[in-house]
């Protein structure tokens, strides 16, 4: 590709040769949320800051480092969003679920984020979520974990791990925060810089950290999930109860931690191998999300898978990729009345349904032949001036090389299961 034609880095063009697997992950998803009971909700792109440093919590590495903030005319800031959460739960807390009311949404959008570009991590990505807001029960944690298995399977991104934890509630956690912090504060001088920076301000998070310095002592730390309460802990076990009850495999990853503050309880992470160095194929998890101007958070659970990664896992799985749709029938006109008579025989077939296609301009047979064959045309249908007098054309099948001649006025019928034919005569 031209260098000046490229987007900018982490971005990326989808051209109709690619969208065919896009739709059918699309189509896919909202075939399953369907069953599901999930109504599509479609927020605005970009929010006010605060439902993000709010929603996210301003210590996460997507608030300090990763968000496009900008300011509109009157000096509000705006960020383009980095996930879709936030959002949408802004947008429920005007309605009853901050009332307890169960409200099912899904969601599908582009989310930004600046990250340092690789294969699978955009700063352009695509994400399909849901969030069920309102109630809290383990028995909703484990649907919104089955339903993302159920459609994983069913857009072609089966293969997949799927890890589980519990963050208990914000009350469990001090004691298991203490216990970390004394784990990490004797090994911290050869841990990485910022897991030093995490030990005093969210000690959670080095839980997280990816740098290999630091696996060793993130495989020794304290179980943290063994010291939360009581309550948090049989939570998290009807929520593995349920899970093993349909059959539904997962592995319960004591370190899985998310990188957003508002989970409570169930977290949730699916791997794929098809991914490589990015494995998170989707995230979720149980959360209390604070929005700006309400004095109580408003709760959900819920999910959202990566696009892009979607399709990694689908080629992984040698999953065919759909070409775009083969035009039925490609009109050749041989002379400025028979181009004439194609437009509306074109125009016909199209409001019946057909995929009818044809030159728009005055071009030889030769060339418009290409064309047939360059857009894999099924059928080619050949109009001459002396065909046009004759009121008949060729029709050739692509497929065979087969040709017979019929009368124009039987060319709908060809194509068409209705029985329709051009009114009034071709142009002379
Ligand atoms: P997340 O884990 O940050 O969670 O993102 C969910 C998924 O989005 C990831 O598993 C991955 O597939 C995709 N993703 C994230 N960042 C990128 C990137 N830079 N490039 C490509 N794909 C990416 C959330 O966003 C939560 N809002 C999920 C959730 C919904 N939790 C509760 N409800």
């Amino acid at each position: 590709m031209a260098k000046n034609s490229a987007p900018p880095p982490g971005t990326g063009d989808i051209f109709p040769e690619e969208i065919g697997s896009w739709l059918a992950i699309e189509n896919g998803a909202r075939e399953i949320f369907r069953r599901y009971g999930y109504g599509e909700i479609r927020t605005p792109v970009f929010e006010y800051t605060e439902v993000f440093q709010r929603g996210l919590g301003d210590e996460t590495e997507v608030v300090k480092k990763e968000m496009y903030t900008f300011e509109d005319r009157g000096g509000r800031s705006l960020t383009l969003r980095p996930e879709g959460t936030a959002g949408v739960m802004r947008a429920l807390s005007g309605t009853e679920a901050l009332n307890g009311v169960e409200t099912r949404v899904f969601y599908m959008g582009s989310m930004f984020r600046g990250e340092r570009p690789s294969a699978g991590r955009r700063r352009e990505f695509h994400q399909i979520g849901v969030e069920n807001a309102g109630r809290v029960s383990p028995a909703l944690d484990a649907e919104s974990i089955t339903l993302l298995a159920r459609l994983l399977d069913h857009v072609g991104a089966s293969g997949y791990q799927i890890l589980l934890n519990t963050r208990g509630v914000k009350e469990d956690r001090k004691e298991a925060e203490q216990a970390l912090r004394e784990h990490f504060s004797s090994v911290i001088d050869s841990m990485c810089e910022d897991c030093r920076e995490r030990l005093n301000r969210n000690v959670w998070r080095i839980l997280d950290c990816k740098q290999p310095q630091c696996q060793c002592h993130i495989e020794s730390a304290p179980d943290a999930a063994s010291l939360f309460g009581q309550a948090s802990k049989d939570y998290f076990k009807e929520v593995c109860d349920i899970l093993s009850d349909l059959s539904i495999p997962f592995r319960v990853e004591p370190r899985l931690v998310r990188g957003l503050d508002y989970y409570v309880h169930t977290v949730f992470e699916l791997t794929h191998p098809g991914l490589g160095g990015q494995s998170a194929i989707a995230g979720g998890g149980r959360y209390e999300l604070a929005v700006p101007g309400l004095n109580r958070p408003i709760v959900g659970v819920g999910f959202a898978a990566g696009v892009e990664r979607l399709l990694m896992a689908r080629e992984y799985n040698k999953v065919p990729s759909i070409p775009p749709e083969r035009p039925k029938v490609y009109l050749v006109s041989l002379g400025k009345s028979a181009l004439r008579y194609n437009i509306r025989l074109a125009d016909l077939l199209r409001s019946k349904g057909v995929h009818t296609m044809l030159e728009a301009e005055e071009k030889s047979m030769k060339s418009q032949m290409r064309s047939a064959d360059r857009l894999k045309a099924e059928n080619v249908l050949i109009l001459g001036e002396n065909e046009l007098a004759a009121g008949s054309c060729v029709l050739k099948n692509m497929a065979d090389g087969s040709q017979k001649n019929i009368p124009l006025d039987k060319v709908p019928a060809e194509f068409c299961k209705e029985d329709v034919s051009l009114s009034g005569k071709p142009p002379a």
